[in-house]
């Protein structure tokens, strides 16, 4: 969803800030359903629960799962931790950056998040996905995938985008 499409942060503000959520609770609410926390949410939100928008935009930026800015249309989330480490995910993820074209979104405060969406594709690195036995593993849109080879890779990400084309096709 892009920003054009997406509910308009008031309106999203407005349906999820409901007595007795908590702030992390909101801002999953509203990431669910639009994708990202627009930026534009931080004013209504730190009015509704009357925060400063420092305090509001303190919680977004301290955890890596809130966005700022729109998914592409295939996420791909390969695991960095140690069990995937040993098993290769640093040689795949090389594999995955010259397969796609794009680099790896850079952690840290969401306001210096680098967003590379090449051909559509978006490549995050998360730190285990409760496959350490089944590693190297990675997510691809939700979707788990365990003993990932660079071949497979390539399969599993060329299915993605597939399902991507036809979804956009048929709207
Ligand atoms: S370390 Fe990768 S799934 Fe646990």
């Amino acid at each position: 969803m892009d920003e054009t499409t997406a509910s308009a942060p008031d309106d999203l503000v407005r349906r999820h800030a409901q007595p007795g959520r908590t702030l992390l609770a909101i801002l999953h609410a509203i990431q669910d359903e639009a994708g990202f926390v627009p930026p534009a949410a931080v004013a209504p939100l730190s009015k509704a629960l009357n925060l400063s928008r420092a305090e509001v935009h303190g919680v977004i930026t301290y955890y890596h799962h809130f966005r700022t800015a729109p998914p592409a249309p295939v996420v791909v989330q390969l695991c960095r931790a140690e069990a995937c480490r040993s098993m290769g995910s640093e040689a795949l993820a090389q594999h995955a950056e010259a397969h796609t074209g794009c680099r790896f979104k850079q952690h840290g405060h969401a306001s210096e998040q680098v967003h590379d969406h090449a051909g559509g594709v978006e490549l995050e690195s998360v730190y285990c996905l409760g496959q350490c036995a089944l590693s190297p593993a990675m997510m691809i849109n939700g979707t788990l995938h365990a003993r990932v080879t660079p071949q497979k890779f390539d399969a599993l990400l060329a299915k993605a985008v597939a399902a991507v084309a036809r979804t956009e096709e048929a709207v």
